[in-house]
């Protein structure tokens, strides 16, 4: 286990927004979603940008510039910002007339979240250093309303919402085996940002293993071929002759959470169209070495404890203290104490089953109300993933239990680039203003 003291100092951050920047947003509402979706491209050359050699081969005459704070913020918030409260799962003809009890969270964010389960957080490091966003659990701003979005306040308490954890960029080396060789060119280059957000897929399990309990299935260790010990307990579920394989169970949760990492930064891609800013979506970066994971001393990356294993064949990433804690030791005393924090989550105070959370129906208390509760649940979860965690020694036992795939990387684009390299149209009338917009 190893955990970095460079990230236990947090500083918040805040955002100012000048005359400038307040035009830029307002001309940045007129472009439609529609030249967004069309005018998308992965443009990766950026001012400052260099490739030696080959056809592509072209030196920057411009110095590496950093993305204004204005803008920063924006792709912040669109990557995870809390938009106002999701609407839950409206039916389960199983169990009517409680209702569903999968969302972990009370709050919505701009992607969406299989079953609202939300385990995901946001981490980002550019020029100024490395920062955590941590929107899952952030109750929203502002009441459902039909008047538009107030976008200065939400982006600004985005920013207010920042923790830095380290005054310097990820250390990430730019070569093989830290990156893919097709992006040691350019990947986390100086003056870009890198977002990303990383899923706890310990925390994604156990919301599954909760959803299959709910819906009267328990699990099945088809790896080593035998049931859960102890499980005939709850022979009464419906479905208990129908057990879930297991492997299926985490591939559904890796393959989840995958589609939420990506959902969330190809939102961030289509605003780049925009701002008029270079950048892509991608995931050829080694996961183990962003999150520090790897053992490498030359990858620190953001520090996160990991355990090994002789079973394994990578080491197994846990969790960051203070920051991203997921529900595996050394975070909890045990996996029920991990299993018991969910429930937390989800009916304690300000969880999307507490009647108390305010929420978007017109009788909010009596919706959250007949949120399935955890009681006749809680046991059977608690059962399997002890099981998990004992026999493979980690949670989920054949996944990772932190998650990290795609990354967004935003930047100034060096627009010479394309004119040298390619025929017209590379890059919109959006990108062609936005020193002069965004400066
Ligand atoms: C899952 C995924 C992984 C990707 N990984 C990389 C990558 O490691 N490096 C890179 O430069 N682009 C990467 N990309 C971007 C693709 O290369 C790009 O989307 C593709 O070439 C099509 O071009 P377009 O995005 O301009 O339409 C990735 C895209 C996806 C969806």
């Amino acid at each position: 286990m190893a955990t970095l003291p460079r990230c236990r100092n947090v500083t918040h951050v805040s955002l100012e927004i000048s005359e400038q920047h307040r035009k830029a947003l307002a001309e940045l509402g007129q472009f439609s979603l529609l030249d967004a979706i069309v005018g998308r491209r992965s443009r990766r050359f950026p001012v400052g940008g260099s490739i030696p050699d080959g056809p592509l081969a072209y030196e920057s005459t411009e110095p590496s510039r950093s993305i204004t704070e204005v803008e920063r913020a924006l792709i912040i918030s669109v990557l995870a910002g809390v938009t106002g409260w999701n609407f839950g799962i409206t039916r389960h003809p199983g169990y009517a007339p409680n209702v569903p009890n999968y969302p972990g969270s009370a709050g919505g964010r701009t992607f969406p979240s299989a079953a609202a389960f939300h385990t995901s957080q946001l981490f980002f490091t550019d020029d100024s250093g490395t920062y955590f966003f941590g929107s899952r659990d952030a109750a929203p701003q502002r009441e459902l309303t039909a008047e538009p979005a107030d976008i200065e306040s939400w982006i600004s308490s985005t920013a207010d919402s920042y923790r830095q954890l380290s005054s310097d960029r990820l250390v990430l080396p730019r070569e093989e085996p830290y990156m893919e060789g097709h992006n040691t060119w350019i990947a986390n280059w100086p003056g870009s940002l890198l977002a990303f957000p990383v899923a706890d897929l310990s925390e994604h399990l156990v919301a599954n293993l909760n959803f299959f309990a709910a819906n009267g299935y328990v699990i099945y260790d088809d790896v080593h071929d035998n049931p859960v010990p102890g499980i005939e307990k709850f022979s009464s579920l419906t479905h208990f002759d129908d057990p879930v394989p297991l492997s299926f169970v985490e591939q559904y949760t890796l393959a989840e959470a995958s589609a939420e990492l990506a959902t969330a930064t190809n939102t961030g891609v289509l605003l780049l169209q925009g701002l008029g800013l270079g950048g892509w979506t991608f995931d050829g970066l080694d996961r183990l070495s962003v999150l520090g994971a790897s053992g490498d001393p030359k990858a620190p990356g953001l520090g996160f404890s990991y355990d090994t294993d002789d079973r394994w064949a990578f080491p197994n990433a846990t969790g960051l203290e203070g920051v991203f804690e997921t529900l595996v030791p050394p975070f909890v005393d045990s996996v029920a104490d991990g299993v018991q924090k969910y429930y937390q989550r989800k009916f304690g105070p300000g969880g999307p089953g507490h009647p108390d959370t305010p929420g978007p129906w017109s009788d909010t208390p009596k919706v959250r109300s007949e949120y399935l509760p955890a009681q006749n649940l809680q046991e059977l979860v608690t059962v399997q993933a002890e099981y998990i965690y004992k026999r493979f020694g980690k949670l989920p036992g054949t996944v990772p239990t932190v998650h990290v795939l795609m990354y967004l990387q935003a930047q100034n684009l060096d627009r010479g680039f394309y004119d040298h390299k390619f025929g017209p149209g590379a890059y919109l009338p959006s990108h062609t203003r936005h020193d002069e917009v965004w400066s």
